[in-house]
């Protein structure tokens, strides 16, 4: 019995400690972090942006070698991305920078931003430029296994009418996830959370059972 709950409590406090439980919401917080650190501009995290950051991650199909040299075409913004995501295309507005990561192993988002995204005076530049406004995250998440994409899009776009999802929400996008909804997702903590509160029903139902 004790046992039981102190195992479920241990479980708790685990899923508790995540903040939004979402690595790209985490990721573009991070970011925004640091630019106003400097002073700069915090960006507004746009969902229909987060959501072809995903799409940009997809388009890779799992290889992490392709993901230094190999770039989706400028086109397939407008006619992969945006559909795939329900994105009105009369909203798509310039694309102003982007950063891709992938390794082999998960990391949290402030890790994943550090020691990955922001690795030289290129992608510190990408991060610093005075000319974006907004931002949209993606990354692939514990639920699709190895390896793990992150992506960020940066845009100039208005963000009341750029990169716009009719209703709020983009359709479907599992496996991964994206910045800009407030959805728990499958990240480190998403992941652990979803894994967690089967083994925590499980072991509540058995504490339970014990009990009656
Ligand atoms: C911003 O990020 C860069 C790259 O990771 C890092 O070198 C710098 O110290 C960070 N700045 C702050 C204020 O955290
Ligand atoms: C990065 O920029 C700093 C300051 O501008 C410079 O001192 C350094 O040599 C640059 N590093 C590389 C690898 O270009
Ligand atoms: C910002 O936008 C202006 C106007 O499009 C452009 O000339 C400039 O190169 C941009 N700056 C950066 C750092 O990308
Ligand atoms: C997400 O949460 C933040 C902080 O609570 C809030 O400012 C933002 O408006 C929320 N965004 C959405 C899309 O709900």
């Amino acid at each position: 019995m004790e046992l039981v709950f102190f195992v479920a409590s241990l479980l708790l406090s685990t899923v508790s400690g995540g903040t939004t439980g979402n690595p790209a919401d985490e990721l573009v917080a991070a970011l925004n972090a640091n630019r106003t650190a400097l002073k700069l501009a915090s960006l507004h995290d746009n969902p229909g942006l987060g959501c072809m950051a995903l799409q940009y991650i997809k388009a890779y199909q799992g290889r992490c070698d392709e993901a230094n040299d190999k770039k989706p075409a400028d086109a397939d913004f407008a006619q992969t991305f945006a559909p795939n995501c329900g994105v009105e295309p009369s909203s798509l507005a310039q694309v102003t920078g982007r950063l891709l990561g992938c390794q082999s192993s998960y990391v949290h988002a402030t890790e994943a931003f550090s020691n990955l995204l922001i690795h030289n005076n290129k992608s510190l530049a990408i991060l610093y430029n005075k000319n974006h406004t907004e931002v949209g995250a993606g990354v692939s998440g514990t639920d699709g296994g190895a390896p793990y994409f992150w992506c960020v899009l940066f845009s100039n776009g208005a963000s009341s009418s750029s990169f716009v999802l009719p209703g709020g929400v983009a359709s479907k996008q599992r496996p991964g996830c994206y910045s800009g909804t407030n959805e728990t997702c499958s990240g480190a903590m998403g992941g652990r959370l979803g894994g967690g509160v089967g083994i925590l029903g499980l072991l509540l139902m058995v504490g339970f059972g014990f009990a009656l």
